[in-house]
């Protein structure tokens, strides 16, 4: 890997040397990306300039604001960087402590694209889940924890599309990750409620809009 230390050869190197349209390559990706992660963390005033780069400049700002989710109750979201052709993002993540976020918890959920992130501030303890039964027609899930573990600062993690897991920020800091998330390889998302043996879809801004509008001018007060 050549050598990464600014935020412009941190995403040369993410356009450039991940396969991003393999979705077998998982693996080999994640090794990818964690290293970059890691390369990019060491330089922390690179992200800072990125900050006052996207701030900046009005069309970046407007570009990016639709994509950002703050505040919120568990997680904050913030865009730093879009690929044009769509391949990849990466974001900054802040994760509330319990305290902050009025005791919300995460609940399992999957995602539609491989990620991988590194731990910047503060920890969480992230649980992964297998599927034990699963019916696509009814939406009914069984699952359980298989892995539990406390990300630390300087620590990498990658988790592919449509694994469950679930993160809890469970210190007295709040934590801040880097996070780059490929491409779409399924076409939702999916939350597991706790104690609930079952699962639903959520989509991207618009078209969860349109789930909304469809539900309630039918005077639905029972969608997600
Ligand atoms: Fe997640």
């Amino acid at each position: 890997m050549s050598e990464i230390h600014d935020w412009k050869t941190f995403i040369g190197y993410l356009s450039n040397a991940v396969e991003w349209q393999a979705p077998e390559k998982f693996m080999e990706n994640a090794q990818k990306i964690e290293g970059a992660l890691v390369q990019i963390a060491n330089h922390p005033e690179a992200i800072g300039h990125r900050g006052e780069e996207i701030l900046e400049n009005a069309e970046l700002f407007e570009r990016y604001q639709k994509h950002c989710n703050y505040p919120r109750v568990i997680m904050d979201k913030f865009i730093l960087y879009m690929d044009p052709e769509n391949r990849f993002r990466v974001r900054l993540h802040r994760f509330k402590t319990r305290a902050q976020n009025g005791g919300a918890v995460d609940r399992p959920h999957s995602h539609k694209w491989p990620m991988c992130t590194i731990m910047l501030r503060g920890s969480y303890t992230e649980t992964v889940y297998d599927v034990k039964e699963i019916d696509e027609r009814t939406k009914f899930a069984r699952i359980t924890p298989s892995c539990s573990r406390r990300i630390t600062p300087g620590m990498t993690n990658s988790l592919d599309y449509g694994c469950i897991h679930q993160t809890d920020c469970d210190s007295d800091e709040p934590a801040i990750t880097l996070f780059v998330r490929g491409p779409d390889f399924a076409s939702a998302a999916r939350i597991y409620p706790i104690g609930e043996n079952r699962y639903y879809e959520t989509y991207g801004p618009d078209q969860q809009l349109r789930v909304g509008y469809r539900e309630i001018t039918r005077l639905n007060p029972l969608f997600h």
